[in-house]
């Protein structure tokens, strides 16, 4: 597939395709301001986890650069700068952990250079630290992609949730990233989309990324998986997740959960996909992870009605199969199992 969903834009302004008119249109935004990141991010114009964080590592070096380009300042008031920005940002959608960790990775990158050399080193290096967290992100879904492939049967009938594929990350995708290595490998696999209410991030986007690799897909909506499974035509689900606590508990689009449950009702096995920068080691376990409540006009109802509207839910450790990671696969994932594969990451934690 060659379209890209972010890219580097003309001077001082990021490319984002805008995901919310996908499948019908495909439109590129020329984001040229912090306050149009934000705004593009909350409404879901750039989405999942890595990407979102990708997209606020770019925003922040190009903004570096139209501050130089504008003048610039003390290397003071570019250290309160980068601090103000960062916050910003990194507040924009609070589940998916990636946001916190690449904005504060880059917060910490333009820290340093504005000690070693002022203000006249911070756009270069933050543009350079930003390309780092995109092209790192590229080769962790390889490495997914790898590790995955292998507890994909040949002929697999797969179920996935939501987008976890190349328009949510800087790569081929997690979830996703998997089937398409086991794709890549002939295995001749099938693949069930969730269509994942309210917003439809399965029918809209990995149903049309699917089909654009020529990967054969069925859409169902959501309330069809329990039916498919007791039809034991599915072998496994995978999805990716936004936010892993320390216990293995994992954050991801509302409705994964019921999968799991499901998935365990019918004794089919149940594997998430992230990076590294998913988990979240400072979180003991899931019920810690801030959930995402998004406005109630995405739910179509009549007026008067209250709507309850969580963007994520979070699938105990006890109901996952396995985590498939960029350093191999976590299985029956635990304290214990995912301690001993994250060691370096325990004390770098973000909440
Ligand atoms: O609200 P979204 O569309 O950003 O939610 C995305 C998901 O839940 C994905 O499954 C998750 O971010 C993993 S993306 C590799």
């Amino acid at each position: 597939m060659e379209v890209k969903a972010i890219d580097w834009g003309a001077s001082g302004t990021v490319r984002l395709l805008d995901q919310t008119l996908l499948p019908g249109e495909v439109r590129y935004l020329d984001i040229g301001s912090t306050d149009q990141m934000i705004e593009a991010i909350k409404l879901l114009r750039v989405r999942g986890a890595p990407l979102i964080g990708i997209a606020a590592a770019m925003e922040l070096a190009v903004a570096a650069e139209r501050r130089s380009t504008g003048g610039g300042g003390s290397d003071q008031a570019a250290l309160e700068w980068l601090d103000d920005t960062a916050r910003g940002l990194r507040g924009a959608r609070p589940t998916a952990v990636n946001l916190a960790w690449a904005v504060d990775r880059m917060a910490a990158r333009g820290s340093a250079a504005l000690d070693s050399g002022g203000e006249e080193e911070l756009a270069s290096a933050l543009r350079e630290e930003a390309q780092k967290i995109w092209d790192e992100d590229a080769e962790m879904c390889r490495a997914i992609g790898d590790a995955g492939a292998e507890v994909v049967q040949r002929g697999a009938a797969i179920l996935t949730h939501c987008n976890a594929g190349r328009l949510a990350t800087g790569g081929v995708g997690t979830a996703l990233g998997v089937i398409y290595a086991a794709h890549d490998q002939g295995k001749d696999v099938r693949v069930y989309v969730d269509e994942t209410r309210p917003l439809n991030q399965g029918s809209r986007l990995t149903a049309w990324e699917l089909t654009e690799s020529g990967i054969p897909c069925t859409v169902i909506t959501d309330s069809m998986a329990a039916t498919l499974m007791a039809s034991g035509s599915l072998d496994m689900v995978v999805v990716g997740a936004d936010r892993i606590a320390a216990n293995g508990d994992i954050a991801n689009k509302i409705g994964t959960y019921g999968l799991a449950v499901l998935a365990d009702a019918h004794g089919i096995p149940f594997y998430s996909a992230a990076p590294s920068s998913t988990f979240d080691l400072s979180l003991e376990a899931g019920s810690e992870i801030p959930i995402e409540q998004r406005a109630r006009e995405e739910v179509a109802t009549a007026e008067g009605a209250e709507v309850f509207n969580p963007a994520f839910d979070i699938t105990p450790a006890r109901l996952i199969t396995g985590i498939i990671t960029d350093r191999g696969i976590v299985k029956s994932p635990s304290r214990e199992s995912i301690r001993k594969m994250f060691a370096d990451q325990e004390s770098g934690a973000t909440a």
